[in-house]
């Protein structure tokens, strides 16, 4: 196959293009670059040894030349460069967000169903082994779900194609909707921008609680200014903390995805002489084979291509469905009330 990858800014010149290039390498599909900014085009392409008649400056020109293309530039130009993609018969991997609105979402899923070409969102916890461990765990050792509470946060540039919802929460929120299949019933939020921010969406800081229909409650805060101890896997020199915890009748998990650890702590609570104990059963950390996450997530868009799938992050769950949790944030978060789904 001939790949393009659109955008060589700060993820797509660096972790996206090295996941691209290994891939390629692997599984013999050809590799062209695309980036609107000639000298930067030419800057990485040298340094990632990228050939000349490999190298497109319009994604336009790009899309008549390849049979898929993976956009990773500014959250909004990804609507106009999907759309662009699929009416050439081009399949899509896009980064997160799939599109900045729920309107523009359901006019790229009209145009996947339409051309019958498979459509990928960037959401790589879905596809991170240390999920995969953790699914498991909730099916078998921790009883009824109760809670789930994710935990997105850096100390990083704030991004200017959306706040921190986008930049960070949204992937956690991607994660509760793939781990917990039930319907969120209302959105109830609360930010702040710090850092007077003249764009819009302009979060630095954002707390998304979910409210179930089955009663579970989820939490994702997002942030861009707090203390954070792990290490970015997208930027590097960044420092950022992915924690992701979940609670059930019969014990809780915590995954530490910046540090790739998985620890689970078994039992139960029980009431004696009227009061409450916490009953221990067992308590470890579970070792997971991981692996680059931005590769594996870029083989699996292949084999999707490849056997006409579905994917894992779909235009449905983690296009339509995320934007209409995250639009409901910020009504939530403007308005200072719970917005039903
Ligand atoms: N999945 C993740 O973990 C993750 C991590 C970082 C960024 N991202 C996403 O990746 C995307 C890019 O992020 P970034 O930090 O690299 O942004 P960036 O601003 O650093 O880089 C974007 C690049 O796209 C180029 N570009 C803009 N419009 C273009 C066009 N029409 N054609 C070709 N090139 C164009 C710009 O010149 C720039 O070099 C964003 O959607 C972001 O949310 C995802």
């Amino acid at each position: 196959m001939k790949i393009g990858l659109i955008g060589l800014g700060g993820f797509g010149g660096n972790a996206k293009l090295k996941a691209w290039k290994k891939v390629c390498e692997e599984e013999k599909h050809d590799l062209y670059v695309c980036e609107a900014n000639a000298s930067r085009l030419n800057d990485v392409s040298d340094a990632h040894n990228i050939p000349f008649e490999r190298r497109v400056l319009e994604y336009s020109e790009l899309v008549r030349l390849v049979d898929a293309v993976d956009i990773t530039t500014p959250a909004e130009t990804h609507f106009e460069i999907a759309d662009t993609a699929l009416e050439n018969n081009v399949h899509v991997f896009v980064e997160k967000p799939m599109t900045n609105s729920v309107m523009s979402a359901v006019l790229l899923s009209g145009r996947v169903e339409e051309t019958g070409k498979v459509l990928q969102v960037g959401m790589h916890f879905r596809y991170n082994k240390l999920t995969d461990k953790l699914k498991e765990v909730m099916d078998n050792d921790l009883g009824e779900l109760w809670q789930i509470e994710g935990r997105h946060i850096a100390g990083k540039r704030p991004r200017l194609d959306g706040g921190a919802i986008l930049s960070c929460g949204i992937h956690f929120i991607d994660l509760i909707l793939y781990l917990h299949e039930s319907k969120v019933s209302s959105v109830l939020s609360v930010s702040r921008n710090v850092l007077n921010r003249p764009q819009k969406p302009d979060e630095d800081i954002s707390y998304v609680h979910l409210n179930f229909e089955d009663n579970v409650l989820a939490t994702v805060k997002s942030s861009v200014i707090d203390y954070a101890t792990g290490l970015d896997a997208a930027v590097p020199g960044i420092n950022a903390n992915w924690d992701f915890m979940v609670s059930g009748s019969k014990g809780r998990a915590f995954v530490d995805y910046a540090a790739q650890k998985l620890f689970v702590d078994t039992g139960y609570h029980k009431k004696e002489n009227d009061a409450w104990k916490w009953v221990p059963v067992e308590r470890k950390e579970i070792q997971v084979q991981t692996e680059n996450v931005y590769e594996t997530e870029l083989r699996e868009f292949i084999k999707h291509i490849q056997n006409n799938e579905l994917p894992r992050a779909n235009v449905y769950s983690s296009g339509i469905l995320v934007q209409e949790i995250i639009e409901a944030a910020y009504k939530s978060a403007r308005n200072g009330q719970e917005v039903k789904i």
